[in-house]
């Protein structure tokens, strides 16, 4: 893998620009603070420690969703986890911009406005077309340094993560630093023992991406969630449809169908489907059916059932490494936790190497009081990651590489 710079290459007390992934879920306009805040931090720390003028770029949303909010109270937040005053500008490149970057002095830290509110941010364009724009042109000539720790984010070749190192020394955060090691290591690595992958979700083209991309280094694929139903229904058991009302299955289904007939008669022996699955009865409890008995699907299946989850725990207990993408269930409702809740907890009783990762899943880890530290790695990006785990190519990571 071509190496990229990192803080351990930078002289202490420069002014460096510094690019971090604090995309949040808003909620009635109130930003929720969440593990990314956390994870940036302690660069963010780091570098303050260290006497550099910090000045922080980051996005929140797309132009017309509700998501789409100014980054001040991102500052507050991110000051709370830093344990130093993150003051804010409303303004990504402008006068007030450049005038605030300018009073910064060394040890402080100032937070510039929403970087999709500049208009030359999102349009996706090469990197060499991003390092023309006035954003960049304006920003660069105050810093001797750029550092991104956006990993989550770079899948995206917008401005502020591929356009900075064409005009400036670039180096990778903290965070882009272990989440790059992490991910990459199911294609990097080599393992003595058996390598799993448990994979759910709601996105089968996110399993058969993966699948196709890993099927000669993964030994067991363990399935769940919508995706696991869609390969069920390939192995012609009656669900992995839609019932009234319902839009999650036949869509997919028409579109994915030959591809999951074909990686399933392909590595038939290396993908586990679920035994039993878990429902709501009708006194609103959780029920369970083994798979051989569904004569046809009349109710919703929210989470692989218990003697799926023994199974694929054991699988787990053998395994030398296990990398998680996606949940078994719907893990947010109590109920229908004890498929991801269940696997996530093998694998922290295992001595295995693991990393779990695809947003929303690692969510379960801190909802059910699992540790962090028993895993070797959470990652906190979600479509960054899945690319990571597929080899393909992450934009912002490569303008790193080259060493600009
Ligand atoms: C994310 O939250 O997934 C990243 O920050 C990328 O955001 P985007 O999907 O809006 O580009
Ligand atoms: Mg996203």
């Amino acid at each position: 893998m071509p190496a990229f710079k990192t803080l351990d290459d930078l002289d202490d007390g420069q002014r460096v620009l510094v690019r971090l992934d604090l995309n949040s879920p808003v909620e009635d306009g109130e930003v929720q603070d969440n593990r990314r805040f956390d994870r940036h931090a302690e660069t963010v720390r780091e570098l303050a420690d260290r006497d550099f003028a910090v000045v922080l770029m980051a996005h929140q949303g797309r132009p017309g969703r509700d998501t789409f909010v100014s980054l001040e109270q991102h500052a507050d937040i991110l000051a709370d986890h830093v344990g130093h005053p993150v003051q804010f500008v409303p303004d990504t490149f402008g006068d007030r911009a450049i005038s605030a970057i300018n009073d910064l002095d060394g040890g402080e830290i100032l937070l510039l406005e929403n970087t999709r509110m500049c208009d030359e941010e999102l349009p996706e364009e090469e990197p060499t077309v991003k390092a023309e724009t006035e954003f960049v042109r304006a920003l660069a000539p105050e810093f001797d340094a750029y550092v991104n720790d956006a990993y989550s984010a770079a899948h995206r070749s917008h401005a502020s993560l591929v356009g900075f190192p064409f005009a400036l020394p670039a180096y990778a955060g903290r965070v882009m630093e272990t989440e790059y090691e992490a991910n990459t290591a199911i294609a990097e690595r080599e393992f003595d023992g058996n390598v799993t992958m448990v994979v759910g979700g709601t996105k089968a083209t996110d399993v058969i991406d993966v699948m196709t991309a890993l099927g000669d280094r993964v030994d067991d694929f363990l399935l769940g969630g919508i995706a696991g139903e869609l390969f069920l229904r390939a192995a012609d058991v009656p669900v992995g449809r839609d019932l009234e009302g319902m839009d999650l299955f036949d869509e997919q289904w028409e579109e994915n169908r030959e591809t999951i007939e074909h990686l399933l008669d392909e590595y038939q022996t290396q993908i586990h489907l679920a035994l039993d699955l878990a429902f709501e009865d009708e006194d609103g409890e959780r029920d369970e059916i083994e798979v051989g008995d569904i004569e046809e699907k009349d109710r919703a299946f929210l989470d692989v059932g218990s003697n799926t989850v023994s199974e694929y725990a054991a699988f787990v207990e053998n395994s030398e490494a296990v990398f998680v993408k996606g949940a078994l269930g719907l893990f947010e409702d109590e109920r229908f936790a004890d498929g991801t809740v269940g696997v996530l907890e093998a694998i922290a009783e295992t001595d295995c190497f693991s990393v779990v990762g695809g947003g929303d899943t690692s969510r379960a880890i801190e909802m059910y009081g699992l540790s962090e530290d028993d895993f070797d790695h959470v990652s906190i990006a979600g479509g960054a990651y899945i690319r990571a785990l597929t080899g393909e190519r992450l934009v912002g990571v490569e303008v790193l590489q080259d060493g600009n």
